[in-house]
């Protein structure tokens, strides 16, 4: 059987690594023969090739090389790259990993020459039609043959929009799986190198305790005002609150920052800002585990924190992820862009001991129940 995986993004890998793993235990005894395409939607070495390498993944078959563009421009590139890709390849299974542009690029040209199409990461929504995430999610999954959820809600989510129960498998989360193969791994990255390797500015540091803070949302990014209202409650609110806060910052977010002055203005801040490049994964999740707490917009964050048990305060004002929520057992909330929200909550994520959300399925083998289900299908 040929599977073609599509892979795009960061976070796209952390799940892949899990499917690789499982396709490579798998391989003899299935005759699996998998090809690997690489669409470029991220293409620098910190945010893509570094990571590939850290993991040791097989070797990329196709690069689509497609970069960096407008949504529509992106998408139409990649569908016209990978349709020639597909053309060679008749693959029997066509693979799309979560919500980003890849993912929906992947799941169109699929579908529009007939192939068989599964779908990691299915049945989430956030209900907010302004995330280009949700728009490619839903038309991902609807376009599906076989829909991997990783828990119970997102499966009813997913019978609720009418698609037959025979076509989704709750497998569980393959990040957990990711997370839970990586875990001893991580915790032989010492926290102080990784500041010293990857630093973008020049702080004298004691590290006693910090938060960790992400931020690369278009919600809290694309407009000036919001993005200059939150790294000013960075710069000039954060007394009270954890000594540092660790930011590695996003290729992206670092550009805008620079044209908006914002970026001088946290290098002269007051010395509690460690700004970093992209760490790997390892340094990050051992940058999670270490937390006092978690500040971010980042989807994967949300739910490594509950795995973990490290409060998390959510820049957003919906999550496609409630299952980590404080109210359903996580250690999460939403804070979206409100100033004295956020001031409330990091202040209460402090002082929380955060609890470890077992859910159920995200035990480490979701991959291999995906790939034994696909199987099942065929
Ligand atoms: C994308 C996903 C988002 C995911 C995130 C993970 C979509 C719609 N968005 O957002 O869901 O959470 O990846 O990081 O698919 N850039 C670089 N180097 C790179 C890649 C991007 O500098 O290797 C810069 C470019 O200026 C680019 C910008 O980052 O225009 C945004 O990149 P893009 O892939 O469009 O979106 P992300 O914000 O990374």
């Amino acid at each position: 059987m040929k599977i073609l995986s599509v892979v795009g993004v960061r976070p796209n890998i952390i799940k892949f690594v899990a499917w690789s793993r499982a396709i490579a235990k798998f391989q003899q005894q299935y005759a699996i023969e998998h090809i690997i395409v690489h669409s470029g939607q991220h293409y620098d070495d910190a945010m893509f090739h570094h990571l590939w390498k850290t993991f040791e993944l097989p070797d990329i078959q196709y690069r689509l090389n497609v970069g960096s563009g407008s949504h529509a421009w992106q998408v139409g590139m990649m569908m016209i790259e990978l349709e020639k890709v597909l053309m060679v390849e008749n693959p029997d299974w066509v693979v799309a990993i979560d919500d980003v542009n890849t993912a929906l690029a992947t799941g169109i040209t699929a579908k529009k020459m007939n192939f068989k199409l599964a779908h990691i990461e299915a049945g989430l929504r956030s209900f907010d039609k302004s995330m280009p995430e949700e728009h490619n999610r839903i038309l991902v999954d609807h376009v599906s043959d076989l829909l991997f959820v990783p828990d119970q809600q997102s499966f009813d989510k997913l019978l609720a929009e009418g698609i037959d129960i025979k076509n989704i498998k709750l497998t569980g989360n393959f990040m957990a799986d990711t997370l839970w193969q990586s875990i001893s791994k991580a915790g032989h990255c010492d926290i102080h190198d990784t500041i010293s390797k990857y630093a973008l500015s020049t702080n004298e540091i004691k590290l006693t305790n910090y938060a960790l803070f992400t931020l690369h949302r278009p919600s809290n990014i694309q407009e000036e005002h919001t993005l200059k209202k939150i790294i000013q409650f960075l710069i000039n609110d954060w007394g009270g609150k954890t000594d540092y806060i660790i930011w590695p910052v996003h290729p992206g977010v670092l550009k805008k920052l620079k044209e908006t002055k914002l970026f001088e203005a946290l290098l002269k801040a007051s010395g509690h800002i460690i700004l970093l490049q992209p760490v790997n994964y390892f340094e990050m999740l051992q940058l999670t585990s270490h937390a006092s707490f978690v500040l971010t917009d980042s989807g994967g964050l949300q739910e490594e924190t509950s795995i973990l048990g490290i409060p998390c305060v959510t820049m957003r004002e919906n999550t496609e992820r409630p299952i980590t929520l404080k109210e359903n057992g996580g250690t999460n909330v939403l804070v979206g862009n409100d100033i004295n929200k956020m001031d409330q909550s990091c202040k209460q994520a402090m002082n929380c001991v955060g609890v470890k959300n077992n859910i159920p399925y995200w035990e480490g083998n979701a991959a291999e129940r995906g790939l034994i289900s696909l199987f099942a299908m065929k």
